[in-house]
């Protein structure tokens, strides 16, 4: 190939500017030429494109976000959105695609590919659901940003003798908030994955105010049901009788901003380098993740044909370490 093309889509994480980076410096190193495609796949359709040499990557190692900019974009699942994605890669010269992004990004990698394009995935969000990687591009950072958040709240949690709900992202998956509850020491943990009631919320931080504990801290993964503010609401009924005053904090998109961690930037450069180096090595159609701390290359199918579990045992482990 003399030319390939290389875009972030989704939504955005600590990590794409060093993936966009190792991507194009291998590919040079390749000797094949790079475009950077901005706005991820609504840049493709509307073939708003750069061109990458050594120099446009350098400086990006250690910036939040992704220097080309990221969409999601519902056009790029009807037909007519990939038939113009596909006329902009053919109009830059680019005969390969280095996909960086979650499960809806690489979904449309797949469908590229399905059309006879060579694309190659690289798993990015900091959701950690994508399947064929132990972790993706962006959950360390994620994790740490969460853990300080979770060390700051405790501080005026104990000062105040209060019990506090922290919300993390994960509309689907309870990954950040097991992790994070897990490493930053909870008293509870609610995940979709999970079926906890009200009561059961209740009588944790009942429990923990009767044992004299100084604070409760509940970690609550955005996407479990029946949802955040109304177990905050229900509960602030029965604030008297628990004990301790309820207070929410949402982290929201703070957990998608800051500098990538050591780990994300090293984890960032291998995927990356390792996508381009598939893509000119002929081996199209898959995502390139990091399982048992090795390079793993997964077809794409079975990238995005289900959406990675959390892992029970960590489960188990955050019930015993609760008490
Ligand atoms: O998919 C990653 C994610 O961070 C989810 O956890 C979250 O629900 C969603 O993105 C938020 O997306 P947006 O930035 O488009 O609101």
């Amino acid at each position: 190939m003399k030319r390939i093309a290389v875009l972030t889509s989704g939504g955005d994480g600590p990590g794409l500017n060093p993936c966009i980076r190792a991507a194009t410096r291998m590919a040079i190193h390749l000797g094949t030429e790079v475009v950077g495609i901005r706005r991820g796949f609504t840049g493709l359709i509307a073939c708003d494109a750069v061109d990458l040499d050594l120099r446009a990557v350098g400086g990006i190692m250690g910036r939040g976000g992704t220097f080309l900019g990221t969409a999601r974009c519902p056009e790029f699942y009807t037909e007519k959105g990939r038939r113009e994605a596909l006329r902009t890669l053919n109009r830059l010269g680019a005969e390969g695609l280095v996909v960086i992004g979650g499960n809806g990004s690489l979904t449309g990698s797949l469908e590229l590919h399905r059309l006879g394009f060579p694309v190659v995935g690289v798993p990015a969000t900091i959701d950690n659901d994508v399947n064929g990687t132990d972790i993706a591009i962006g959950v360390d950072t994620a994790l740490n940003t969460i853990l300080d958040a979770i060390d700051r709240i405790k501080d005026t949690a104990s000062s105040h003798q209060r019990a506090f709900f922290i919300e993390t992202m994960g509309r689907n998956s309870g990954y950040l908030a097991l992790v994070s509850g897990l490493a930053g020491g909870a008293e509870l943990v609610l995940i979709p994955e999970v079926e906890t009631s009200m009561e059961k919320v209740a009588h944790t931080i009942e429990d923990a105010y009767v044992r004299g504990k100084a604070h409760c801290i509940i970690i609550v993964a955005e996407g479990w049901k029946p949802g955040t503010q109304a177990v905050v609401d229900y509960l602030r009924e029965r604030q008297e009788e628990l004990g301790f005053e309820i207070r929410l904090t949402v982290l929201g998109h703070i957990q998608r901003g800051g500098s990538p961690s050591a780990f994300d930037r090293l984890l960032a450069t291998r995927l990356g380098a390792a996508a381009a180096e598939a893509l000119l090595g002929g081996e199209h159609g898959v995502m390139v993740g990091w399982v048992a701390s090795r390079l793993a290359v997964t077809p794409l199918e079975e990238a995005v044909a289900f959406q990675k579990e959390v892992n029970l045992e960590l489960c188990r482990l955050a019930a015993i370490m609760e008490r």
